[in-house]
C-alpha cells in the first residue's frame, strides 16, 4: 500500500485552520495556500539524494551537501493545484511545471481531462502532483494513469485536506504513489465535498463564488 505522511506541523494546523473557516476571504486563502504548499514541500522533498561537493569559504575549504542534481516536476491539477504549486516551486525552482486539467463532472463525479502540458523530458523527472483537495480520489488517480502511461515512474501526490475514501481509491489504483497530507477528514457527503474541508477549493481560492 502506498504510505499517507500526514504533516501536522503547528504551523500548518494553525494556517490550515484559518482557511478552513468559511468567513476568509480568497486574499487570504491564496497566501495561506501558498505558504502551507511551501512548509509541505518541506517534506515532501526529505529523501532528496546528496551529493558531498568541495567548497571554499572565507576560512577554509570545506566538503559541503548539495542536493544531487534530482529532475522534479510540479503538476498541478487545474485549477485548484495552482497556487499549492507555487508554494513548491518556492523551495525548487528549479523544477519544471506541467498543467493538467482535469474536472470533475458534477452528476457522475468522474474526471473528464480538458488540458495536458508537461515538460518534453518527464521520463527522466520524479513528478509532484498537487491538489488541494483529495475528495473521492478520480482526478488524482486519473492525472497519476496519464503521468504513468506518459513513462513517469516516481511520483508522489501532495494534497492539504483527504477524505479517507480519497486515500483509499489513489492507494488501491497506484500503491506506489507516496501521499502527503496535511490534515484526513472524515468523510464525503453526497455532492462528493470533504466533511468538514473547506468547501470549494478552486472557488475561495479564485473567488468565483
Ligand atoms: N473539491 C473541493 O474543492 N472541495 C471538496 O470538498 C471536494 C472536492
Amino acid at each position: 500500500m502506498g504510505c499517507v505522511h500526514l504533516i501536522d506541523h503547528p504551523l500548518i494546523q494553525h494556517k490550515l485552520s484559518i482557511i478552513r473557516d468559511a468567513t476568509t476571504g480568497p486574499k487570504e486563502f491564496r497566501e495561506l495556500v501558498e505558504e502551507i504548499a511551501t512548509l509541505m514541500a518541506y517534506e515532501v522533498t526529505r529523501d532528496f539524494p546528496l551529493e558531498e561537493v568541495e567548497i571554499q569559504t572565507p576560512i577554509a575549504t570545506a566538503k559541503a551537501k548539495v542536493i544531487a542534481g534530482k529532475k522534479i516536476a510540479v503538476v498541478p491539477i487545474l485549477r485548484a493545484g495552482l497556487v499549492m504549486a507555487d508554494g513548491i516551486m518556492k523551495l525548487i525552482p528549479a523544477a519544471k511545471m506541467g498543467h493538467i486539467g482535469l474536472y470533475r463532472d458534477p452528476n457522475t463525479l468522474q474526471p473528464v481531462e480538458y488540458y495536458c502540458k508537461l515538460p518534453a523530458d518527464l521520463q527522466e523527472r520524479d513528478m509532484i502532483v498537487v491538489d488541494p483537495m483529495l475528495a473521492t480520489g478520480g482526478s488524482a488517480t486519473a492525472a497519476i494513469d496519464f503521468l504513468k502511461k506518459r513513462g513517469t515512474k516516481g511520483i508522489k501526490l501532495v494534497c492539504l485536506i483527504a477524505a479517507p475514501e480519497g486515500i483509499a481509491r489513489v492507494q488501491q489504483a497506484h500503491p506506489d504513489v507516496e501521499i502527503f497530507v496535511a490534515a484526513i477528514d472524515e468523510r464525503l457527503d453526497d455532492h462528493g465535498y470533504i466533511i468538514p474541508g473547506l468547501g470549494d477549493a478552486g472557488d475561495r481560492l479564485f473567488g468565483t463564488k
